[in-house]
């Protein structure tokens, strides 16, 4: 629209100078090229509300699509609470006989050993247990080396014995449940002697056995010249 007004504009210039001149007779010019385009306009005002549509038809609401189609089996559910036990099955026949097994081996059930040295020069104490306190070999330390007592834990006939060096005269006694059961004595008739003794015995669980001396102690627990304990299960009951 702007740039066909500025062409009519043109034209008129042209006509209103060429009747001013005192050549009238001259030829009007040719038409100016047209001008740029003008800028856009400013926006207009906001239009009226529209009218309220129609309401909806309560049919569309309620129209029902079809039918889908079935959908993929879901995941595999959790395990179930474990039910009652059933009955008992009937007996099942008898298997063939095994084989023969081997011998038993009670030794590997029942045992109860002990050897134990006196480690000392001092002759024991009188009347009262002797302490053989050096280990050689003591199985679930059934002599204790405290009390100087044997303590039976498998009842059964157990056979106990000693060997005494002494330089002086030696009384040895064996007591088992509360009982002197042998004694032994040797006078010395050399500077250094070795007696010994010993005595099978029954023994119920919890009863003890020790050696004692009496007033000839001349027991000794030195090297070279040692005196032992040894106690040992013979057969259990
Ligand atoms: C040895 O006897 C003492 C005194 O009765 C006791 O305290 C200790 O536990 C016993 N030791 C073992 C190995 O039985
Ligand atoms: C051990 O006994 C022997 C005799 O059999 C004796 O010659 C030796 O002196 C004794 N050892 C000690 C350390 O008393």
């Amino acid at each position: 629209m702007l740039c066909e007004t500025g062409v009519i504009v043109l034209i008129l210039f042209t006509w209103v100078e060429s009747s001013d001149s005192p050549c009238s007779l001259a030829m009007p010019g040719l038409p100016g090229i047209p001008g740029i385009p003008g800028r856009d306009g400013r926006d207009g005002h906001k239009g009226a509300k529209g009218e309220t549509g129609l309401p909806a038809s309560s049919n569309m609401l309620t129209l029902k699509g079809e039918k889908g189609i079935t959908g993929l089996p879901g995941p595999m559910g959790k395990n179930g609470p474990k039910g009652p036990p059933g009955p008992p099955g009937d007996k099942g026949e008898q298997g063939p006989q095994g084989e023969k097994g081997i011998s038993g081996n009670h030794k590997q059930q029942y045992q109860s050993a002990f050897t134990m040295a006196r480690a000392t020069a001092i002759p024991p104490a009188k009347n009262t247990p002797i302490i053989f306190n050096r280990v050689i070999t003591n199985d679930h330390q059934d002599y204790n080396a405290t009390t100087g007592a044997f303590v039976c834990q498998i009842p059964g006939r157990y056979y106990f014995v000693y060997h005494a060096s002494h330089s002086s005269n030696l009384c040895v006694s064996l007591h088992a449940a509360n009982e002197r059961k042998v004694s032994f004595c040797d006078h010395m008739s050399n500077t250094h002697q070795v007696t010994s003794g010993g005595v099978l015995v029954q023994l119920k669980r919890g009863e003890e056995v020790w050696l004692s001396v009496n007033d000839y102690n001349g027991m000794m627990g030195i090297e070279d010249n040692d005196s032992v304990f040894s106690g040992f299960l013979v057969f259990p009951d």
